[in-house]
């Protein structure tokens, strides 16, 4: 019937004939907790495969470490297939760039070796552009907070978003144009803030004598991305979107108001490449075998004893970008089970199963309750998330070591089962394993 309704008097309906086949869709990496999960080696080990290799949103205040030969690259801002020679990167209009600190980025990759990144980096004239006044007001606003600070890395990513939505921000596509018109933007920029914050001290010609020099440096990576984007799915390319940061710090879904400010979940990105939703493809949420959050904010599962202190010393929880201590708790699977919903995962990346090896009992949170009662909703309000209590599954430990690991079937039953019963909670394959730091440590699941 399907073949028979494509064809009116001989020819191919031509509702039928436009729609549009993709022969690769887009693969798409998200973190499923709050950030920090391993999406870095993941991100890696597909980013081999990948012809295009996207950011979509944040800035430098996410951070993932890439172990290539032995070297050890860092990534805030620049996608992690920059390493790759084969493979472009693009970073979109949703993302906001710090330009010196992007310059800073590529100039210590490149004397590590990596080279010849101006053929492969691709800039979206629609991104926001931060400047050092952002990151200014940024530290500001969280010392005027005082204890209710929302303990935000001070990179200037929240006031930047702030300027796009209230419609003074300026974007890259300014700066590459007509340098009048970006010293006119600048200017009302800096005003306006000096307004709420009279004690802001910006040297205004200097800035933009080094915004001058910026706009040459960073000219011939500028495209619209839209189109290209466009281009190398007709083509057939192999498009890879690396989200940072993750969804319960999304700024709709996560647990407002400590979370960053764009959406780190599967809408962002859509807007911040230009991504149809159609063209998506699988969808990878990754998940570290326990839960870290970095900052202030209601973490129910939160553990305060030495499990917690183990978790932390085992998995060297500290902040790649900050330096902060992250808290530790058991793995929470309401939390997963609840940005599942917002971002569909097709498959999951289990990461850090290795640093649970010591323990003789592993929980799992699987559900919370409000005075007694269990709900079937994920919390919105702080006030309620803070005051939730956990129900647990206790699961036996397997306590040795899976680093060797390579196969499914190289771990110990305990862990086996241990993956089986997040699958089986979830309802989504696991399809990676994470077992140790290196590239290598890594199980791809059948
Ligand atoms: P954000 O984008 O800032 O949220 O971070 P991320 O999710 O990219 O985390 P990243 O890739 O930086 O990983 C954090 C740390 O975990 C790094 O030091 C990784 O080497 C390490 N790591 C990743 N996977 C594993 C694993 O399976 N086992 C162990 N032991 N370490 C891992």
């Amino acid at each position: 019937m399907a073949s028979e309704s494509r064809e009116v008097n001989g020819e191919v309906c031509p509702c039928r004939k436009y729609t549009m086949e993709f022969k690769n869709k887009v693969t798409v990496v998200l973190g499923a907790q709050w950030g920090d999960e391993g999406k870095g080696k993941v991100v890696d080990l597909l980013a081999v495969d990948s012809d295009v290799v996207c950011r979509c949103q944040g800035g430098n205040n996410a951070g993932h470490t890439v172990v290539v030969d032995g070297k050890e690259f860092d990534f805030h801002l620049l996608p992690s297939g920059i390493i790759n020679p084969k493979c472009k990167s693009v970073i979109g209009n949703g993302v906001v760039i710090h330009l010196p600190g992007l310059f800073d980025e590529l100039h210590k990759n490149e004397s590590k070796g990596m080279k010849d990144w101006m053929d492969r980096l691709i800039i979206s004239d629609r991104a926001h552009l931060v400047f050092d006044i952002h990151q200014q007001v940024d530290g500001l606003q969280e010392a005027e907070k005082g204890k209710n600070s929302l303990g935000t890395t001070k990179k200037g990513i929240g006031p930047t978003y702030s300027s796009k939505a209230t419609r003074n921000g300026i974007r890259i596509g300014d700066l590459v144009g007509d340098f009048e018109q970006f010293e006119e933007k600048f200017r009302t920029l800096v005003a306006t803030y000096k307004k709420t914050f009279p004690a802001l001290e910006v040297d205004v010609d200097g800035e933009l004598a080094r915004y001058k020099e910026f706009a040459v440096k960073v000219r011939p990576l500028v495209k619209d991305t839209v189109s290209y984007l466009y281009k190398a799915i007709r083509e057939g390319k192999r498009i890879l979107v690396e989200g940072a940061n993750a969804a319960m710090l999304d700024i709709d879904f996560g647990t407002y108001p400590y979370v960053t400010s764009s959406n780190c979940s599967i809408g962002g990105v859509c807007t911040g490449l230009g991504l149809p939703p159609a063209v998506i493809g699988e969808v990878l949420g990754v998940v570290k075998a326990y839960t870290t959050r970095v900052g202030d904010g209601p973490f129910p599962v939160e553990l305060h004893d030495e499990t917690g202190r183990l978790l932390q010393e085992r998995g060297h929880e500290v902040g790649v970008t900050t330096k902060r201590v992250r808290r530790c708790g058991w793995l929470d699977l309401v939390v997963v089970r609840y940005t599942a919903m917002v971002n569909g995962y097709t498959s999951l990346c289990l990461t850090k199963l290795d640093i649970l090896d010591v323990l003789k009992e592993i929980k799992v949170g699987v559900a919370y309750k409000l005075k007694g009662k269990k709900i079937d909703y994920f919390p919105s309000s702080v006030a309620e998330l803070s005051n939730v209590e956990v129900e647990y599954l206790t699961l036996p430990g397997w306590a040795c070591s899976t680093t060797e690991a390579r196969r499914l079937h190289d771990l110990p039953a305990n862990a086996r089962a241990y993956v089986k019963a997040i699958e089986d909670y979830l309802q989504i394959p696991v399809k990676y394993i994470g077992v140790g730091q290196g590239r290598e440590s890594i199980i791809s699941v059948d």
